[in-house]
């Protein structure tokens, strides 16, 4: 984690952040339900309020989908990642708006429970006209509610990181539910084709993101360096890393962030700890790493967070050989020490015993 960055921890800039996501979210719903009572002056406010807050969840979602693929392919996006997660709460808050005040208005006039009636008062479940979309709205708010209330880093640390990535993920299978809410619901009684072309332009942006993001990444994952007898596979010239900056290799599968930095080279996992962010598209600040997305820190030498931090990812041992840099595809145990290899030096140097020199 970082002791210096400020990107953790409340701070000016998240403050900034949140007042801009909760104006716009609200100024959005004042506007659709102004227009919305304009255009269409037979609906009522609960059914405008209704519609209000379903769409906005559905393009904050839409937000929060679009944010991973454009980080990486382009870091100016960086900012809008940051904060991701108050993102997601603020969805979840709008669509918990949309479904209750639904809730309110079609299931709590009668004298079944509203929730119990949400799923018996419509089972025509072979029909695509009549089929009960609510029900999908339902389980969908179900996932939003377990991953904002899941969101602090107090369940990241207790969930563990792999478990709480998995568990994020489940925000596709929300999208993919949404869709199908929308499809079999809205759709099929509304007449102007708005909702159905912006709901399909907002799948074609999110397919093409993720395809060229892919793309990128399947690029660094074929670079297939060619391997020395030593094990040591030749990477890159040194010169073709920036000062204090990395390059992202693909080893063994495993990817790889190989730094420069005052005059010398380390490699350690690609993969943050806190939330598998792409260490080597940070870059070395107060002279350790620091990831890109929230600033946790580590240092190149030993892949280690410096204290009281406890987090550590493992390093690799790198070589330099008349410029060119070398990396054995082997990782260490997360936070082994290992000595950084100079790149001054023009012969072969290891920094590490256990291999043997050219
Ligand atoms: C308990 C959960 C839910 C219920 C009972 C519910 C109910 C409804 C109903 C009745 C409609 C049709 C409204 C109309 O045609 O006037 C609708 C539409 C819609 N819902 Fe949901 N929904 C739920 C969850 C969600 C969630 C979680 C989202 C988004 C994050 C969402 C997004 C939408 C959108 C975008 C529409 C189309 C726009 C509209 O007509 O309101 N819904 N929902
Ligand atoms: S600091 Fe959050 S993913 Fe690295």
């Amino acid at each position: 984690m970082s002791v210096q960055y400020r990107a953790v921890g409340w701070n000016r800039q998240k403050r900034i952040y949140d007042l801009i996501l909760i104006s716009s979210a609200i100024a959005y719903v004042a506007m659709f339900v102004g227009v919305g009572s304009l255009v269409h002056s037979q609906a009522t406010i609960e059914t405008l309020l209704i519609r209000a807050f379903g769409t906005a969840a559905l393009l904050l979602l839409h937000v929060i989908l679009a944010i991973g693929p454009l980080c990486r392919l382009n870091p100016r996006f960086l900012p809008l990642l940051y904060n991701r997660r108050h993102l997601g709460v603020t969805t979840f808050l709008f669509a918990l708006a949309h479904g209750g005040f639904a809730i309110v208005q079609f299931h709590a006039l009668g004298n079944v429970n509203p929730l119990v009636s949400l799923f018996i008062s419509n089972r025509n479940y072979g029909s695509v006209a009549e089929f009960p979309f609510q029900s999908l709205g339902f389980f969908a708010l179900l996932i939003l509610f377990l991953m904002a209330a899941t969101s602090h880093d107090f369940w990241l640390r207790n969930l563990t990181a792999p478990v709480w990535k998995r568990l994020h993920m489940l925000v596709y299978m929300v999208y993919g539910l949404l869709v199908a809410h929308v499809t079999l619901g809205a759709l099929q009684s509304e007449r102007s084709p708005i909702l159905a072309v912006t709901l399909a332009l907002g799948f074609l942006t999110l397919l093409s993101l993720h395809l060229a993001a892919a793309v990128r990444e399947r690029r660094i994952d074929e670079h297939a360096a060619p391997a020395e007898d030593d094990g040591f596979l030749d990477v890159c010239h040194a010169d073709d890393i920036p000062e204090n900056r990395a390059v992202i290799i693909s080893l063994a599968g495993e990817r790889v962030a190989v730094f420069r930095y005052d005059g010398k080279i380390s490699a350690l996992s690609n993969v943050c700890q806190h939330q598998n962010g792409p260490l080597g598209e940070g870059r070395i600040i107060d002279g350790c790493v620091t990831c890109p997305w929230h600033g946790y820190q580590y240092r190149p030498e030993s892949g280690a967070s410096p204290p009281p931090f406890p987090e550590k990812v493992p390093t690799f041992c790198a070589q330099v050989r008349e410029g060119r840099v070398f990396v054995h595809p082997r990782p260490n145990q997360p936070g082994t020490h290992v000595e950084p290899a100079r790149v001054a030096e023009s012969r072969v140097r290891s920094n590490d015993p256990q291999y043997t020199s050219r």
